[in-house]
């Protein structure tokens, strides 16, 4: 079998001063309630072990404040890990300088992120094209890339629109473009669909299947809706209080949730939802 693509050993993260400090007390298993009111420091996430196999959508979800945008953001180093290890094809990003890490952002790596984050003053093709700026791809080139990844998105004449001129459903579809148009080959997805109306969600659901259907991107894919990580995900992890408590596929959750918690997630799915996946 293939190297995976995202390999995570023994990751915690603890917020706080003296975070380190409090790893020996973590690891005898005080919980997260006793840390933050005894030692005034919140547990993030606690001895994860994960891969992500290329060109698969791995999905995370769990409620909120679970540590799924703690997860998603050490992926790109966001977020330092308090301990553990994070390797992205092959390479351990925690021992990357500043530097380093920037070229290896801009090489393998882009997020999509929940309130779109698109640059104002910016019309929309200049925004899908930024990354390729950053990287210093010449004008022409960039552009022409740009209006290929609107085209792909169905967002073909908007170019010389501003964001606040679109939909919310349209503004994310620029946000996606701009993820896609650098070519990274993994897509970090923290709560993409989430703000968009349930119609507008089923579509972009159903467009960025389609479009991995080609493109064979490696996605990590958060939210805290088990239908949308049922129609989308190939494997699905679920975080309880910086926990991972299962991993399997879709297909596994719901047949066989390992607790309460993942059952609760379970009991709310629509019946159409496995069903909507295959
Ligand atoms: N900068 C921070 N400082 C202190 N604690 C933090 C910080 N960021 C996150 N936390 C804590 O880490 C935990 C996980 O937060 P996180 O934002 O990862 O949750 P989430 O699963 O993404 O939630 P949501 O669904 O609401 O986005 C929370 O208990 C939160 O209080
Ligand atoms: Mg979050």
């Amino acid at each position: 079998m293939s190297e995976p693509a995202i390999s995570i050993r023994n990751l915690s993260k603890i917020f706080g001063k003296q975070a380190k400090k409090m790893l020996p007390l973590v690891h005898q298993g005080m919980d997260k309630e006793t840390l933050l009111t005894r030692h005034d420091h919140a547990i993030g996430l606690q001895g994860i072990n994960l891969d992500v196999e290329a060109g698969e959508i791995f999905v995370i979800m769990g409620l909120s404040g679970s540590g799924k945008s703690t997860l998603i953001r050490h992926f790109n180093r966001l977020i330092e890990p308090t301990e553990g290890q994070i390797d992205i094809k092959g390479t351990d990003i925690t021992t990357l300088s500043r530097k380093q890490l920037e070229v290896f952002r801009q090489q393998h790596l882009s997020m999509v992120f929940q309130r779109f984050a698109l640059l104002p003053h910016r019309n929309v093709l200049d925004n899908v094209a930024y990354g390729l700026e950053i990287q210093r791809i010449p004008k022409e080139q960039r552009l022409e890339k740009a209006s290929y990844w609107l085209d792909r998105v169905g967002l073909t004449g908007y170019d010389r629109q501003y964001p606040n001129q679109l939909s919310g459903g349209q503004q994310q579809r620029v946000g996606l473009a701009r993820a896609l148009c650098t070519d990274a080959d993994i897509l970090l997805m923290d709560e993409a669909f989430s703000a968009l109306d349930p119609l507008i969600r089923a579509e972009m659901q159903l467009q960025l299947k389609q479009l991995q259907k080609q493109l064979h991107k490696t996605i990590i894919f958060i939210t805290h809706d088990l239908d949308e990580a049922i129609t989308l995900g190939d494997r699905i992890a679920i975080l309880k209080d910086g926990c991972l408590i299962q991993q399997g596929t879709p297909q596994q959750i719901l047949q066989h949730p390992a607790d309460d918690y993942v059952a609760a997630f379970v009991q709310h799915v629509r019946p159409d939802a496995l069903h909507k996946a295959s």
